[in-house]
């Protein structure tokens, strides 16, 4: 793989360094254009020494090939616009080429990915949100900023994100996104289960549905067949959504739903909030408070595992569970990963009124047999979808 990136000045650009050692070390052709002001964060010589070529920056610098724009742009198969200011995003939205990099970006039929790194207002900003817009619809991938401390003392969504995550993202084959799951059927649980005390009223959980909606409708746009089996919520699917959708509401509903849709499934994603336990008598009808000297207990018990316990079809490869915990997380999530036996863990800290449930937005760690913990830093529930399902496509493909 011939990979092209387009450096532009940022603080970020010293997490550009990582990720170009890395691609040289994976056994890819790497070359390097910078931007004049890319060139005040971080020398040429860096990049060059990496890449043991020159650094491209400007027309001039280019002499032994009179049209070095054109040859550079013909020579990718990608080109990775990392860290992608405010400014040069515009440009590449507008069709603007005032210079050496922007030409290179503009005469190119390769792919292109885009990876944003700014201050959390310029990010927010309506004219910027406009030009990603355009990115997207133009086919350009974008891997949106994660969210965290920012270099000058903001914090907010901007951040360049991490090297595992930014490292998968250029990584992936030019030719896949859309159909990365394409012939795949993805089983996706969401939202939480209701257990009946009565006619009325039930035992629940806060969760809204969201992260399970997110992860089953980023797996529809990466090409997969996808059964969601959600509790009560909201939330709806787009009117022409392929997704199949099943309504479940206790636990009992879940399992019986699950054991249907995991048949020739390849993929099980368990986001869902499962009661642990069920009202061991459900009132066949509203329970009075006359019917209770001030006091009522209700004895509960305790419902199957439905991870731990599912029978596994052979088409079965992959296995994902959720982990919500409000203390000692990783501990929590290890133990929970070898006793449903899973092939990844996602662990999230359900304490944090920021994140988890009902919120837009998580942030998660990935637990997963064999490999290092990967930490996805605080972003939209889309976005944490997104990375989930990168990581398991790099796995399984
Ligand atoms: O819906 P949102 O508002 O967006 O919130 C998302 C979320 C916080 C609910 C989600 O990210 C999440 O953490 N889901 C898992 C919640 C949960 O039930 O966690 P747990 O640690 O209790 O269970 C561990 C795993 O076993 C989960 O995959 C769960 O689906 C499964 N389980 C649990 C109990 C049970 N009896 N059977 C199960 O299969």
């Amino acid at each position: 793989m011939k990979i092209l990136f387009v450096v532009t000045g940022g603080i970020a650009e010293y997490k550009v360094v990582e990720a170009v050692r890395f691609q040289v070390k994976a056994g890819n052709q790497v070359k390097v254009v910078m931007t004049q002001m890319a060139k005040q964060f971080v020398t040429p010589l860096t990049f060059a020494t990496l890449t043991n070529d020159i650094v491209y920056d400007s027309f001039e610098a280019s002499t032994e090939n009179p049209v070095a724009h054109i040859a550079l742009a013909d020579w990718a198969d990608q080109i990775v616009i990392a860290p992608a200011t405010a400014n040069f995003i515009g440009k590449m939205a507008n069709g603007i080429a005032d210079d050496f990099a922007s030409t290179v970006v503009i005469a190119s039929t390769a792919k292109k990915r885009v990876l944003p790194a700014m201050n959390v207002n310029m990010w927010n900003n309506p004219a910027v949100q406009r030009n990603i817009e355009q990115l997207k619809q133009d086919g350009v991938a974008i891997l949106e900023p994660a969210v965290g401390a920012l270099a000058e003392g903001y914090s907010g969504k901007g951040r360049f994100p991490d090297a595992e995550i930014v490292n998968a993202f250029i990584s992936e084959p030019v030719e896949k996104t859309a159909t990365t799951f394409s012939g795949k059927k993805i089983v996706v649980t969401a939202g939480g289960t209701r257990e009946a005390i009565d006619p009325v009223r039930y035992i629940g959980n806060e969760s809204s549905g969201k992260m399970g909606f997110a992860l089953a409708q980023k797996a529809e746009q990466l090409g997969a067949q996808v059964i969601l089996i959600t509790g009560p919520t909201n939330l709806t699917l787009a009117e022409d959504s392929s997704i199949q959708r099943v309504n479940i509401k206790s636990v009992a509903d879940l399992q019986v739903a699950l054991e249907r849709a995991v048949q020739d499934a390849d993929i099980l994603i368990m986001a869902a909030a499962v009661s642990d336990y069920r009202v061991a008598q459900v009132a066949d009808h509203k329970m009075k408070k006359d019917d209770f000297n001030g006091e009522l207990e209700i004895k509960l018990v305790e419902n199957p595992d439905i991870l731990a316990n599912l029978k596994r079809p052979a088409s079965l490869k992959y296995v994902v569970g959720f982990a919500a915990e409000t203390n000692d997380l990783i501990t929590n999530a290890e133990r929970k990963i070898q006793k449903k036996k899973l092939n990844m863990i996602v662990a999230n800290d359900v304490s944090n009124h920021q994140i988890g449930f009902e919120s837009n937005q998580n942030a998660v760690t990935i637990l997963r047999p064999n490999h290092a913990n990967v930490e996805l830093p605080q972003n939209d529930k889309t976005v944490i979808a997104e990375q989930i399902l990168k990581l398991i496509d790099q796995e399984i493909n």
